[in-house]
This record gives C-alpha cells, structure tokens and sequence, in this order.
C-alpha cells in the first residue's frame, strides 16, 4: 500500500534571535500509511513537535519534501497548504490552542467555521457525540475553566469534527489521568482501526503499546528505525 504522507530528507530549523539558526530536523525520512497508528518519541527538544508540524504543513521545511499522494505539500505556498490542512488534517496541539473564552461545543466546531458560516445541525450532533465518547457530555461554560485533561479532550474532539483522513496529535495523552488517558489512546486507535493515518508525539507506554510503528528523533534525527539510503 502506498503511504498517505512521506516524509522525505527533511530539514527544518528556526532563526535563534540572534541571527543564526537552530535546526530541529536534519535528514528525517518517514512513512505513514491508512490504518497505522505511527508514534513518535524521543527526549525533549528532538524535534517531534516540529516534526508534526512540518507533516501537517504549518511549517515548511527548509530542505526535503513532504509528499501526499502525488502532491508535494512542502512546496506549497501558505495559503494553499493551509486549504490543504483544513481538507486533511485533524490536529491536536502540544499547547491545545483552544479559545478559552468559548465552551466545548464551539470549541469543538470552530474548524466548521472555516467552511461555512453557520455549522449545519449534522455537525452540531457530530460534535456533542464527540465530545460524549470523550467524556465530556455537557460540560458548560468557558474551556478556560475545564482541567488541562478535558481541554486536551475538546481539542481531540475539535480534530475529529471534519473527519479527516489524517489525525496528527502531539502528547495527546500528555495531561490525563489513567483512564482518560486509555480513553484518547482507544480513540486514536479506532481512528487509524476506521482507515485515517494516525500519528501521534509521545511518552505514553499505553499509547506505543498501541502502534504499528514508532520513530525515534534523537537530535532532528530519525534513529530508530534506522534507515540507510543509498
Ligand atoms: N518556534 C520556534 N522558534 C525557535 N526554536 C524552536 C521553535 N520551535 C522549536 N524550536 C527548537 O527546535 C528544537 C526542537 O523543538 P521541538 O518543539 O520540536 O521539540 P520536542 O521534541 O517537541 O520537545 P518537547 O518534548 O519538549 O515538546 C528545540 O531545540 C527547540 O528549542
Ligand atoms: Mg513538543
């Protein structure tokens, strides 16, 4: 089967304020396939959050390609790899990047705000049965005032609305306790069970246990598995 996305010798840094340059991915050649739960771990500062970044299209990598299909996503300009993203991306931020002032609902359409004006009544069911299967049935009130735990679950919730093929989440078990913890982990493997190309950033035994492949960034570099290009 051919991978949904590709990560081919990609580089990737950012200015350091100074007038130099940090690098947070050196020659990192990955594959995600439908259907695979693919982890990514490694020691703080390796890179995995940039790399997510990079397989999501929010940062555009300064060497290598990303391909999806037969597209190559790195070489699109801002605003067509955004368009991009919102067809085929679900993404859990390290940082959850929820609206703190809304609830969980409208957290959980605000990426159906980007199609249509008015979310449809379809969606709105959508989102309460997300956010249920979450546990998170009628919570009210601003998601500022919800636990780390349950903003990570409205921001998973948030990344399944539009069902997309590809569901990218950075430690998204990071906050949770024992069980909701499972619960997000038995979601991210259904999700890749359904058919997405599941890849999630993370410490979490209970989630690697769960993978079909993980990768190993020691200093922006893939060490495990290794790979040896001729
Ligand atoms: N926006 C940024 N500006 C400057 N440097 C950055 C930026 N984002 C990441 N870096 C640097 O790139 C490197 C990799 O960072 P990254 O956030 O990808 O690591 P990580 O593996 O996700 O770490 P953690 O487990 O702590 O989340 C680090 O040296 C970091 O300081
Ligand atoms: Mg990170």
């Amino acid at each position: 089967m051919k991978p949904t996305l590709e990560a081919v010798a990609v580089g990737a840094g950012f200015a350091d304020g100074a007038g130099g340059r940090i690098s947070a991915l050196e020659e990192v050649d990955a594959c995600f396939w439908p259907g695979q739960l693919s982890v990514i771990v490694g020691a703080s500062g390796s890179g995995k959050s940039t790399l997510l970044q990079v397989l999501a299209g929010i940062v555009a990598p300064e060497r290598g390609r990303v391909i999806c299909g037969t597209l190559d996503v790195g070489a699109l300009d801002g605003t067509r790899r955004d368009a991009w993203r919102l067809a085929n991306c679900g993404i859990v931020f390290q940082d959850f990047r929820l609206i703190g002032e809304l609830d969980a609902l409208a957290n959980t359409l605000l990426p159906a705000h980007f199609m249509h004006l008015r979310a449809p009544a379809a969606l709105h069911r959508r989102a309460q049965s997300l956010l249920a299967d979450l546990g998170l049935a009628g919570r009210l009130g601003p998601v500022a005032r919800l636990s780390r735990g349950e903003q990570q679950r409205v921001a998973l919730a948030r990344a399944l609305l539009l069902d997309p093929p590809m569901l990218l989440a950075d430690e998204a078990t990071a906050s949770l306790d024992a069980e909701n913890g499972q619960r997000v982990a038995d979601a991210l493997r259904a999700a890749a069970n359904a058919g997405k190309t599941v890849i999630a950033v993370t410490h979490d035994d209970k989630l690697s246990t769960l993978a079909d492949q993980r990768l190993t960034l020691k200093a922006g570099r893939v060490v495990e598995p290794r790979r040896f290009r001729s």
